[in-house]
Order: C-alpha cells, then sequence, then structure tokens
C-alpha cells in the first residue's frame, strides 16, 4: 500500500527535479502548456479533416435513418397498442449485421413510443438488454432485467428461479406494459437454450397488472427454426426482416452524416461511393460503411493531407480487416488458436469446404507437437460453432444419407491471408 504522505513526498520531488510539471489537488499532475512536448504542440497545431468526428462512430444516433421507413413503419404498428395498454405481439426482428435493426428498434421503442406514453400518461417500460455484451446466460438474463426494473438482489445465494421470480414481482407492481427488447438473442440461445424464452411467456400469463411483450433481434436468419416448437409460434407473432443496403442506399446515409462529420471540402468526389461501394460488396453493412469513411478520414489526419482521398479508402479497409482479424485471433484461448491453424493448413486460402473430421486429426497432430492434451471432437466442435458465430469460418451441415449427417466448414476470406497465419505461429510458438 502507498501511503498519501509518500505520494505527496514523491510529487514533491518529481516537481523539484522537473519543474515542467505541476500538480493539482487531486494528486494529478499535468503538464505546464509551454512545455508540451513538440509531438503535441505540432498535432494541436495541425488541422483535421473533421469538424465533428463522433457523428461517424457506431454509438451516435443519426436525425434520419433513411431507407427505412417500412421497417420503422412496420414496428410503430406492432408496438401502438401498448398506447392503450394492451400488449403488443411479441415480435422476432432479423437481417445481417449492420443492417440498422437496432437503430430502427430503439428509435421507435426507445424514443417514440415513450414520448407518446409520456404525454398520454400511459405506463409504459421498456428495456433492452445486448444479450452478447450484458447477458450470455439465462441468469445474467434475469439479474440484469431485475436491475434495470430498480429491483435490489443479493450478490450470491440466489437461483436462476429466484431471480427471474424477484424480477417479474417487481415488474408486476404497477399496471403497465412492460417490453422487453433482446438484442442479439441468438447469442443467448446458443449458450443457454430457449428456456428463457419458455419462461417469461410462462410467467407472462400469471401477472395481475403488468403484461410483457418480447422483441427479439438476431443476425442469424435461422435462428427462429431452432426454437422449440411452443416458444417459436409465441415469438414469432410478428415477424420483420430488414434487408441488406444496396450501394446507392449507403450513399445516402453516409452523405447525411459525412455533412456534419467532415469540414467543407475536405472529402473529394468519389471517397463516399467508394465506402458505399466497398460495404455493399460485403452484405449491405451501413457500419461498415461509416467506418470506412472515419477511418480513411483518420489516416488522412495523420499523414497530415488535407482532403479524404479515393485511394485512403483502400488503406482504411486494409486496416479495418488487419485490425478486426488481428484482434479476433490474438485473443482466442491457444487451444482454438490451434484449430484455427489446422482449419487455415488444411484449407490452402478461402472458398473451399472441408470436412471437420480432417481439422480434428490435425489438430491433434499440433496439440502434440505443442505438448497439450487435446480437446474432445465434442468441444473442438463447440469451437468450430463459435468461429460460426464470429464470422471467421462458414460451416453447414450434409447429409450422408444412411451414415448420419457431417458438417462442412470453409473459411473466410479475412481468415485465410498470410497475416492471420504469421499472427498465430507467433501466438502459438510454431
Ligand atoms: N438507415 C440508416 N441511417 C443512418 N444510419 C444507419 C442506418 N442504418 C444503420 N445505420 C448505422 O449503422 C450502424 C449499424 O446499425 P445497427 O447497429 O442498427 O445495425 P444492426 O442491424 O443492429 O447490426 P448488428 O446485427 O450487427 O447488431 C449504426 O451506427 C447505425 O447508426
Ligand atoms: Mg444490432
Amino acid at each position: 500500500m502507498v501511503c498519501l504522505e509518500c505520494i505527496f513526498y514523491l510529487s514533491g520531488i518529481l516537481i523539484k527535479r522537473f519543474p515542467c510539471f505541476s500538480i493539482r489537488n487531486s494528486g494529478v499532475f499535468i503538464l505546464k502548456e509551454k512545455n508540451l512536448p513538440q509531438f503535441f504542440e505540432e498535432y494541436l497545431k495541425k488541422g483535421s479533416v473533421f469538424k465533428e468526428k463522433r457523428v461517424l462512430q457506431a454509438n451516435h444516433f443519426p436525425n434520419d435513418i433513411p431507407h427505412r421507413a417500412v421497417q420503422i413503419h412496420q414496428v410503430r404498428v406492432v408496438v401502438a397498442p401498448a398506447l392503450r395498454l394492451e400488449r403488443p405481439s411479441n415480435l422476432f426482428i432479423y437481417g445481417k449485421t449492420g443492417t440498422g435493426k437496432t437503430l430502427v428498434v430503439k428509435w421507435v421503442i426507445n424514443g417514440e413510443l415513450v414520448s407518446a406514453a409520456k404525454k398520454a400518461g400511459v405506463s409504459i417500460q421498456t428495456l433492452y438488454v445486448n444479450c452478447k455484451l450484458d447477458a450470455d446466460t439465462e441468469y445474467g438474463l434475469f439479474t440484469e432485467l431485475a436491475t434495470q426494473v430498480g429491483k435490489e438482489l443479493p450478490l450470491t445465494g440466489l437461483s436462476t428461479d429466484d431471480v427471474c421470480s424477484a424480477f417479474f414481482s417487481k415488474a408486476d407492481s404497477t399496471k403497465s406494459i412492460l417490453i422487453i427488447i433482446l438484442d442479439e438473442i441468438d447469442y443467448l440461445m446458443k449458450k443457454a437454450g430457449d428456456d428463457f424464452l419458455y419462461k417469461i411467456t410462462r410467467k407472462n400469463e400469471e401477472l395481475k397488472n403488468t403484461q410483457v411483450a418480447i422483441i427479439g433481434i438476431s443476425n442469424d436468419l435461422m435462428f427462429a427454426e431452432h426454437l422449440d416448437p411452443r416458444v417459436k409460434s409465441s415469438l414469432s407473432e410478428e415477424k420483420l426482416l430488414f434487408p441488406p443496403y444496396n450501394a446507392i442506399e449507403l450513399q445516402d446515409i453516409l452523405n447525411n452524416r459525412a455533412s456534419s462529420a467532415f469540414k467543407h471540402s475536405s472529402l473529394e468526389p468519389g471517397v463516399v461511393e467508394k465506402c458505399a461501394a466497398y460495404a455493399a460488396r460485403e452484405h449491405g453493412d451501413a457500419r461498415r460503411a461509416l467506418d470506412l469513411l472515419r477511418v480513411a478520414g483518420e489516416l488522412t489526419d495523420r499523414k497530415g493531407a488535407t482532403s479524404v482521398a479515393v485511394a485512403d479508402v483502400d488503406s482504411a479497409e486494409e486496416k479495418i480487416d488487419h485490425d478486426t482479424v488481428a484482434e479476433l485471433v490474438t485473443t482466442q484461448p491457444r487451444q482454438a488458436q490451434l484449430v484455427l491453424y489446422s482449419i487455415l493448413n488444411i484449407s490452402h486460402g478461402a472458398g473451399k469446404f472441408i470436412f471437420t473430421g480432417e481439422v480434428y486429426e490435425l489438430y491433434k497432430k499440433y496439440c502434440a507437437k505443442a505438448s497439450l492434451r487435446p480437446l474432445t471432437q465434442r468441444r473442438v466442435s463447440d469451437i468450430l460453432s463459435e468461429f460460426d458465430m464470429l464470422g471467421i469460418i462458414t460451416a453447414r451441415v450434409i447429409s450422408k444419407g444412411r451414415y448420419g449427417r457431417t458438417r462442412e466448414i470453409m473459411l473466410a476470406p479475412q481468415a485465410a491471408t498470410p497475416v492471420v497465419r504469421r499472427l498465430l505461429e507467433e501466438a502459438l510458438n510454431l
């Protein structure tokens, strides 16, 4: 432990030896302005192509949502009965990543509906849970929901059913409509099964004051197909698909945001079009398009140039892919890295389906080389499912007639690169 006196003693020495430092009451050192390092001085003097960069960041809420009028209307239609204290139908929303699902749901429900309810004096509670980030177990989900309705829970000693009951009894304490938005619901279901959905729908029938509606959002298009039939019929009372954006639609989205994000004339002609075309080429992902534009701007600033050029979009694409894959690969546990390395060595590039059995055999050989105990085929199969969810591979189940079913996998292009190989070899010491 460092005592406060020591800190002040050391601060004194530091200030005497380095007079460019001063000390605030809080004890935090700050540099006196005139002694800023050259680098930062120059950085501050340099201009930037951005006027307001955060407009391009993923969590920024835009003030307009082009090309989603149909979906916005459909969500409004489904949730409107809540304003008359009638339970809205459960809604299941699906579409690929970056197609505006989260944005539209938050816009209509947390924004428009909540304001309309306030105005009308109707009690509507809305709870939003991102199952991937905040609750990837059943226990985690009910704890999160209970916390959001203001129920204090002891830190230990409660079972999942206890937490579930505690949440519902608190939620049922006022006459209201409760809308639970379960974003990235497929993550929770893949980890915890669909029992939580069954619990919610069954509990709903027992409540006296509150009526619950669920809005599930998923980018796994086949997600609803895997549900228990009872849960499936209840969750899919209404379904809504968000199609991918095309290049022209992405241009509109980007232009809308670019006008407040960038300084006048700091985007050369063709930049927005190229970002839109690149993002449309993959799967019409608005997040990707916005990232490309933002990173192209950041790279321009780093170079000290005054306008973003078309070529900067290529550099941005390279940087984003490199950063994403590098993070994915290097943060995987060692066993998963070995599985990926085996896939890489069998695949010889992307675009070819390979059998999971072959992967397992090679993986076992690498384990022996690395003096690691191999996981069971079952566990390796779980790792492959995880890779599938992360977009590192694409998996498909094929029937082999009377020999049962087997799974084939294909490495995604962004994982079939020399960079990934090098990162894995470095991480695994191979
Ligand atoms: N029509 C639009 N207008 C303006 N911005 C949009 C539009 N559609 C999407 N975006 C922006 O693109 C990004 C991704 O959108 P969003 O998070 O809603 O996608 P999603 O479908 O929920 O993706 P995921 O399945 O990966 O969660 C966000 O920054 C969002 O603001
Ligand atoms: Mg989302």
